[in-house]
Parts: structure tokens; sequence; C-alpha cells
């Protein structure tokens, strides 16, 4: 389970308490790391609504666009994302367009990212579990905002499991080609 503590907006990460060091004081700094997300045009409504429910699971939130319906490139908001998280700005992030299946293809261009397309609880927990995905992505125009905000909260409570799926991921990671 992610550590429950509610978090100002586009908070970075956040000092370790007082008497808190070594092994303990890292975990704490990694787990209050905010969520990033973002969506093109045809994601911006589901991005709000998840938006409001990372808040509400005691996350803080990192918004990278877009803001409004206007048409957009959603390979734009992918790279915001990656950027977000190859920078250690985030955790983990959330992409939103159509489909989820465009920005989730361009996410996974980037080096370090292991971007899911998900429509149930179930794809978003093995994705976490065998996939280790740092990238939940989302169909606006498929999925109600009920599933969809199933999927995230599975996303976010959902920990690797490791052991030889280690092995495959780290597979995954190193076989980018030029
Ligand atoms: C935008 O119209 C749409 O193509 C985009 O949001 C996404 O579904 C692409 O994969």
């Amino acid at each position: 389970m992610v550590a429950s503590r509610l978090l100002p907006e586009c908070a970075g990460p956040v000092p370790a308490a007082e008497g808190v060091s070594g092994a303990a004081a890292r975990i704490v700094i990694m787990t209050d790391k905010p969520i990033a997300i973002a969506s093109d045009h045809a994601g911006f409504q589901l991005k709000t609504l998840l938006s409001a429910e990372i808040r509400a699971l005691g996350r803080g939130v990192l918004d990278l666009g877009t803001d409004s319906q206007d048409s957009v490139d959603y390979p734009d908001f992918a790279a915001a994302i990656a950027q977000a998280i190859g920078a250690g700005r985030a955790e983990r992030g959330v992409l939103v367009c159509g489909t989820g299946i465009g920005i989730a293809m361009a996410a996974n261009r980037h080096s370090g990212i292991r971007a899911a397309v998900c429509h149930d609880e179930t794809s978003a927990r093995l994705a976490r579990q065998h996939n280790d995905a740092n990238v939940l992505a989302l169909g606006e125009r498929l999925i109600g905002s009920e599933v969809a905000k199933g999927c995230l909260r599975t996303f976010l409570e959902t920990e690797f499991e490791g052991g030889r799926h280690m092995r495959r991921v780290a597979k995954i990671d190193s076989s980018q080609t030029a």
C-alpha cells in the first residue's frame, strides 16, 4: 500500500519526518512524491475527475496539462509525463486520451517508461504486479468514470511482485534499439 498523506497540489519530495533516518527516511520521500497526470483534449474531462480522485486518496498531483478541450497532440503530453518521471519529479504517472492507445504508444518510446493501457481493475493490478508499470493509460471514450477510478486506485495501491518478473522487466528496459 502507498502511504496515505494529504499533500498540496504539485508537491515535490517532502523532507523526511524528524527522527526518521536512513532507509526509512528514503521510503518516506519516495512514497510522498506526487502522481503526474496529463491528457490530450479527448481525455481532459477524465483527467480532471482522476486528479480529484488522486487527491482524495491522499496523494499529491502534478498536473502537466492539457488545460482544456481544445485540440492538442497526445505525444506532447506523453513526453511531459516521461520527463517528470525520468527527472524524479513524480513517482508514477497517469495518461488519458480518447482510447489510451496513442498516448501509451508515445509514452513507451521514452526510456524507463512502462505504460499500460488498462480497461479494468484486473489489467491495472497485473500491470503493476507483473510488469511494474509506472504509467497507467486510460481511454476516456472507452471506459466509464467508475471503472477508471477503480483502475486508478488499483494502480496506485498495488506493488510489483518482483521475483521472476524482475528479470523480464529488466529485459524490456534493456531492449530499446536504435
Ligand atoms: C484524438 O482524437 C484521439 O485520436 C486521441 O485522443 C487518442 O485516442 C489516440 O490514440
